[in-house]
């Protein structure tokens, strides 16, 4: 059976291909869902790919992929900087977790710079556009084939 992995988006990536797309490339949320799929049955992973504007949704289902996934692979989009409660609910949950943004925020705004969700993940992917969802797969290929 195929491991599981939930790739979880946040606030604003719904509109991935006309948001700014001088920073964050062309691709739509469903052209990187449909690279993730392909992805994912080169690796032998099922691919769970979710998006919500709503803080509370996403500790829901990082809460939900602890029960059914082997990991997950998320871009928190501004939550990444602000929640607390994502870094709880990465913490609880006994599945390595996965920081991916298409930006590298390290090259932007200040407040970008910090992540309150890297201490509790496994690593943090960033800069490669697109690329980065492929890359965090591949890193959770390796790290569930060690842990489950
Ligand atoms: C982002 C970077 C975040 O700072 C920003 O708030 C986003 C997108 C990225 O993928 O580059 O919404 O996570």
């Amino acid at each position: 059976m195929p491991s599981t992995i939930y790739v979880l988006n946040g606030p604003n990536l719904n509109a991935l291909g006309k948001r700014e797309p001088g920073i964050y490339g062309a691709l739509t949320l469903a052209d990187i869902e449909a690279l993730c799929v392909a992805e994912g049955e080169k690796l032998g992973l099922e691919i769970v790919f979710r998006q919500s504007n709503h803080e509370g949704d996403l500790v829901d289902w990082f809460h939900e992929a602890g029960e059914k996934a082997a990991g997950i692979a998320v871009n928190a989009g501004a939550y990444t900087h602000t929640s607390i409660a994502l870094h709880d609910a990465a913490k609880a949950i006994g599945i390595p977790v996965v920081e991916l943004h298409l930006s590298n925020v390290h090259a932007r705004e200040k407040f970008r710079h910090t992540s309150l969700l890297a201490p509790a993940a496994k690593g943090v992917i960033c800069g490669f556009g697109a690329d980065s969802y492929i890359l965090a797969l591949n890193a959770l290929k390796t790290l569930t084939n060690q842990t489950r």
